[in-house]
């Protein structure tokens, strides 16, 4: 099938690359022409596992090229995705701009039937918009053609993108003809792996599903966020009372662990979107606001802990720092709790140095030359001359490290663990001081 990537960001670059390794004939198109230049040049914009060398095999097989031409890209595909950026707006509310532009875009130069795949995070009712921003383009140029527009939501995770882009737990697609949905069917069909995966329904219940999935995980953190500060204050051990509950199957083991909050592009921006969705539909959301108002909190628990163990003034201080990423595998650090951390040291005075196996570059873009913030080579690095370790990433690296080692080199020795990567009694019993969340 001839298929066209509007957006080539991660949602667009991952499922533009999926969807060629399967046979697929794939232009991407995106505005900002350096990206397009890089993926032209052989180089890749982000880092996620596995995705370089699959974009590298189907560009070599001619199956996937990328361009900045608009008309080549409307021209191309006759399923055309749209999964450029929808971030929040100052009230909260998803922007839709860029989704609009991408549809005008496809109005101006469409000639025959096409598909237009909604794969954006958008709020209820933006197919509607979608589709009249296209009839608006064509009544304007006096072109009378056919076209669907469908909800295909994305629910791939950044650091596994590629896996679960082509091993879905399932497929959503709202549409609401049956010419589309016959090439829905067609087009997901090498990603089916022995029974269905597709779950069709209407197109507003499709856009309402991305946001009820993101709202339910980010629900489940938020909750055992608040339950490890309380398990805390009660003396009892939220790892313990994990296992506990994670064993009902009905609970279940996943999306129950307590840290310093979630970050990333989806759950701040997309929590935030349905509250304020449910707002204008007049049907409040409460246990979604507090959801937000809980993960605000939490991003200043690690602030706290070592304000509390160190003092208000952490002037001539150096925080040593694992960690940058939202989450591990990504060099991401959209809404990072790192972000929200290095804030709260700055402003009492201390100094950084921080090592992230990948997201240093990502860093360096956001602070630019900061001098309060050094960045490492490694991890036993960032810890020298620095007084304690704070740790906001759960990389794997970090996971087995040397505590003798650690307490030699920390001038405190002290580890403030935002991801509950250890069994406490480990490192204390190489002489750290250790905080987590929730832990006894
Ligand atoms: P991104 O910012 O990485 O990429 C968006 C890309 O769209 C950018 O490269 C931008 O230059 C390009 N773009 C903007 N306007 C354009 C236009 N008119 N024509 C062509 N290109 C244009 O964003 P992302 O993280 O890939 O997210 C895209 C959408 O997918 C969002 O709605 C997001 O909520 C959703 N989503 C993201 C993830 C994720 O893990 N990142 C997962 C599921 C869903
Ligand atoms: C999320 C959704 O999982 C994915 O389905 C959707 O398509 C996009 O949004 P992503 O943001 O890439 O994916 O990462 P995810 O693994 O969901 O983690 C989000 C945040 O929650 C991270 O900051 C992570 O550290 C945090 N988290 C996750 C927890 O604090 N506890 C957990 O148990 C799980």
């Amino acid at each position: 099938m001839k298929i066209t990537v509007i957006g080539t960001g991660y949602v667009g670059l991952v499922s533009g690359t999926c969807l060629a390794d399967v046979g697929n004939d794939v232009l991407c198109l995106d505005v900002d022409a350096n990206k397009i230049r890089i993926l032209n040049e052989g180089g890749i914009p982000i880092y996620e596992p596995g995705l370089e060398a699959m974009v590298r095999r189907n560009k070599e097989a001619g199956r996937l090229r990328f361009t900045t031409s608009v008309e080549e890209a409307v021209a191309h595909g006759t399923i055309q995705f749209i999964a450029v950026g929808t971030p929040p707006d100052e009230d909260g509310s998803a922007d839709l701009q860029y989704v609009v532009a991408a549809a005008r875009s496809i109005g101006r130069h469409m000639k025959d039937y096409k598909v237009i795949v909604d794969k954006s995070t958008v709020p209820v009712g933006t197919a509607d918009r979608v589709k009249a921003a296209i009839a608006d383009e064509l009544k304007a140029r006096g072109v009378n053609t056919d076209y669907s527009v469908v909800s295909n939501p994305e629910f791939l995770k950044e650091g596994a993108a590629v896996e679960d882009f082509m091993k879905p737990d399932r497929i959503v697609v709202g549409v609401e003809d049956a010419r589309a949905r016959e090439l829905m069917h067609q087009l997901y069909a090498p990603f089916q792996r022995n029974h269905e995966r597709l779950i069709v329904m209407d197109v507003r219940s499709a856009e309402l599903t991305k946001y009820a999935a993101n709202a339910m995980l980010a629900t489940r953190i938020s909750f055992m966020n608040e339950l490890a500060n309380l398990a805390e204050k009660l003396g009892a051990d939220i790892e313990l009372v994990r296992q506990g509950i994670g064993s009902d199957p009905r609970i279940g083991y996943h999306f129950l662990y307590p840290g310093c909050g979630y970050g990333g592009s989806c759950f701040p921006k997309d929590v935030q979107a349905l509250v304020r969705t449910a707002r204008e539909a007049g049907q409040g959301l409460k246990i979604l606001q507090s959801v937000e108002d809980a993960n605000e909190e939490q991003k200043y628990v690690l602030a706290k802990k070592i304000v509390a163990r160190l003092g208000e003034d952490l002037s001539g201080k150096t925080i040593a720092l694992w960690g940058l990423a939202f989450k591990p595998n990504t060099d991401d650090m959209r809404e990072a709790p790192s972000r929200v951390l290095i804030g709260e040291l700055f402003e009492r005075g201390a100094r950084i140095r921080a090592y992230d196996p990948v997201a240093a570059h990502e860093a360096q873009r956001i602070y630019g030359d900061e001098p309060r913030l050094a960045y490492a080579r490694n991890p036993m690095d960032a810890l020298e001359g620095a007084d304690v370790l704070a740790i906001v990433t759960e990389w794997k690296e970090f996971r087995a490290p040397d505590f003798e080692a650690i307490k030699a080199k920390l001038k405190t020795p002290v580890i403030f663990d935002g991801r509950n990567l250890y069994e406490p009694a480990i490192p204390r019993a190489a002489g750290l001081e250790y905080f987590a969340i929730g832990r006894k």
